[in-house]
């Protein structure tokens, strides 16, 4: 009778906690992010060639007033190292492609955002104008954004 007893308590008590578990982990949510990595619909070894998931909505319009130096000088290495000063300078002329400065007096922040993260979509792909096409250099939203504080950082006193 006793042990009896203490097998249902032991048994409502997992049951107790399992429900107490089960609301608690029903109510942790996942932060907004505007970057959605880590897809899944590949394998690993095919990854490598899928652009970088990201939110679209969740990209602001409009660009920051002031660029934010911290991430200017995060944006200023990405720039130096993912491939982009081989195709684009700022303020120093086109290169293989066009000069990037005062680019936020050509498009939005939103727009510029995209171009980064998914050129094949955004570009014309290979004009007159351009031998090449842009490459995905396969950065994350995080990295683009960087990039695009350090472009507006360097582009000031533009008309
Ligand atoms: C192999 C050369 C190449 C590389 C590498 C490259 N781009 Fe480009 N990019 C281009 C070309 C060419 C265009 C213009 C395409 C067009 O107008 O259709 C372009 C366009 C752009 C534009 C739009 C410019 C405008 O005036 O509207 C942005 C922004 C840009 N690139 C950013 C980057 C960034 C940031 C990187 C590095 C992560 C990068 N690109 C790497 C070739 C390159």
């Amino acid at each position: 009778m006793r042990l009896k007893n203490l097998v249902l308590g032991i048994l409502l008590m997992v049951l107790a906690l399992g429900v107490l578990f089960y609301r608690f982990a029903g109510e942790v949510k996942e932060p907004e992010r505007i970057v959605i990595d880590g897809d899944t619909s590949k394998p690993w070894f095919l990854k490598e060639d899928t652009p970088r998931r990201y939110n679209a909505e969740k990209i602001p319009q409009l660009w920051p007033e002031e660029p934010v130096d911290s991430l200017a000088e995060w944006g200023r290495e990405i720039f130096l190292t993912r491939g982009c000063s081989v195709c684009h300078s700022v303020g120093e002329g086109e290169r293989l492609g066009p000069d990037l400065k005062c680019l936020h007096r050509r498009r939005d922040f939103k727009n510029s955002a995209l171009v980064i993260l998914n050129p094949d979509s955004m570009l014309s792909g290979t004009t007159d104008r351009y031998p090449v096409e842009m490459p995905n250099q396969r950065l994350t939203y995080e990295e683009a954004e960087a990039v695009l504080h350090f472009l507006l950082k360097e582009s000031r006193g533009c008309p």
